[in-house]
């Protein structure tokens, strides 16, 4: 049986303190409700003393959420502790989380004090914690840097005053993997009283090495991990949920295992990204848009033949609707086979190479194939779209409400449609919506500048999902509003049979009017 190691997320706590991602208490419930779906552990929702918004999150999310333990942060201060006991009075298991800094740094150039008194003041915060909860976690700041003999003694001390579990925190992101692990195995070794403790990783990603510090800690020991979404945090972040899950499910040599249900991770990847308005680089282990896109011809023929061939895990394993094998020139026969099979296309060896020639000429003029391409190639026409932009205009501004006019072309005819929305480009979408009348629901918006400036290019992806398929799409324009349009009605133009479905509708609702 191989050992647990607890999920204890802080993407409510170290995630939300990056500049411009905050959430409302609204927003915060509703990410807590997804963590507690994906089966994380504890939640670390807020610093209650920071500010009324934080303690108010505390409050709800413990409201909101059954099983995950409720976790507050303090400072070693009686006040931060006195407030955070408060705010988990709803919490059905609540955890204080309380600390102080370990390193000499911290020791003497941000309390002017001495390790004595510093262990003084650990003791006291964690004896005071206890007496509002059971579940007492102590954090020794900047661990990652601090003198292993000295956290030892700071650790074996807060334990004995009653703290159930001990966080090292890599607060810098300083340590290597070796020296984080050999710090957690002498923690477990010169601690008399550690076996009385779970001892918790917390590692920020300034030296890009969060996860491998945290696996080598839990190979080691640990048997908490503090992790975010999206790796979002701090500076360069913390560990990443999703990488930590993934790696403890793909390695079956490894003895541990989560509780985290891996299929809606990138469910919560998406929402975090949304709400906290902050991208998800394209290249991001596990969640990013091209991780488990394919795009060299060996590679797309090896995992045409056997996903495993280049896979060690499958998309679906993380809730990614499929792996995308993109046509590029690099791209040989078995993807383009692919793809026209996809589109309906039965092919000959014959039929496949001249394609393929026709192809390669294409992947050398453009950058990206897309299905109208693989349409022109097999049938030497573009095929109609099915629904053509002819009109944007949108009004905006402060204070009033967004309001988008679109037209569309639809097999010949102009149909157009107003709405409102609450900016610019949700009010053109909505528009859009309303003239095809279906439900597209959109996955990803993405507005990315090419090279910086006020009179640089908007590139957006978008991702819409359709009868449980994804569909993506890309618009690039000098107005942001015009981008989105253009890639939200690229999506949908690759959704098949849309507008005869719409053409259908209209006569069954003008027959019965009849
Ligand atoms: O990075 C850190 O040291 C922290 C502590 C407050 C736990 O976030
Ligand atoms: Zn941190």
């Amino acid at each position: 049986m191989s050992d647990k190691v607890f999920i204890f997320d802080t993407t409510l706590r170290d995630g939300e303190q990056v500049p411009g991602c905050q959430l409302d208490t609204h927003e915060k419930v509703e990410v807590a409700k997804n963590l507690e779906l994906l089966g994380v552990d504890i939640i670390e929702a807020g610093f209650p003393i920071s500010s009324p918004g934080d303690f108010k999150s505390v409050v709800e999310i413990s409201k909101a959420v059954n099983y995950p333990v409720i976790c507050a942060l303090t400072r070693a201060v009686e006040k931060d502790i006195d407030v955070a006991a408060e705010s988990l009075k709803y919490a059905k298991r609540g955890r204080i989380h309380t600390g102080i800094g370990a390193s000499e740094y911290h020791i003497k150039h941000k309390f002017k004090s001495t390790p004595d008194k510093i262990i003084e003041r650990a003791i006291a915060a964690t004896k005071y914690a206890k007496k509002y909860v059971e579940d007492v976690e102590f954090y020794a700041e900047d661990a990652g840097r601090a003198d292993n003999v000295f956290l030892a003694r700071m650790v074996e001390a807060v334990i004995k005053a009653g703290a159930t579990t001990v966080n090292i925190p890599d607060t810098t992101g300083y340590c290597l993997p070796d020296m984080y692990g050999e710090k957690i195995r002498f923690l477990k070794e010169n601690v008399k009283n550690i076996d009385q403790a779970i001892i918790s990783c917390h590692c920020h990603n300034d030296l890009g090495m969060a996860t491998a510090n945290t696996i080598a800690g839990v190979i080691n020991g640990a048997r908490q991990v503090e992790v975010t979404i999206n790796g979002i945090g701090e500076r360069a972040g913390n560990t990443s949920l999703e990488e930590i899950a993934m790696i403890l499910q793909t390695h079956k040599d490894l003895p541990y295992h989560t509780d985290i249900k891996s299929q809606k991770i990138y469910y919560n990847s998406l929402m975090i990204s949304k709400m906290m308005r902050m991208p998800v680089q394209a290249n991001k282990a596990i969640v990013g848009r091209n991780a488990f896109a394919h795009s060299s011809g060996i590679h797309q023929d090896g995992v045409l033949k056997n996903r495993e061939n280049y896979e060690i895990m499958a998309p679906q394993d993380v809730g990614v609707p499929d792996n995308a094998i993109i046509l590029t020139a690099r791209s040989g026969k078995a993807a383009l086979k692919f793809h026209l099979e996809r589109l309906g296309y039965e092919v000959s060896t014959e039929r496949l190479l001249e394609a393929y020639n026709g192809f390669l000429e294409l992947a050398d003029r453009k950058k990206d194939i897309c299905d109208d391409d693989l349409f022109e190639l097999m049938e030497g026409k573009q095929p109609e779209k099915q629904f053509e932009i002819q009109h944007v205009q949108v009004v905006c501004g402060n204070p009033i409400q967004a309001v988008a006019t679109v037209e569309l072309g639809i097999g010949g005819k102009s149909y157009r449609e107003s709405a409102t929305g609450n900016g610019p480009v949700n009010a053109a979408l909505r528009a859009i919506d309303r003239i095809i009348g279906e439900k597209i629901e959109l996955g990803e918006l993405l507005i990315q500048s090419m090279d910086g400036g006020s009179r640089d290019k908007g590139k957006v992806h978008v991702s819409v999902k359709h009868d449980e398929k994804m569909y993506h799409g890309f618009g690039l324009d000098h107005d942001i509003v015009m981008a989105s349009v253009n890639a939200y009605v690229n999506a949908i133009n690759k959704i098949k049979g849309l507008n005869i479905r719409r053409q259908r509708r209209i006569n069954a609702a003008l027959k019965m009017s009849v």
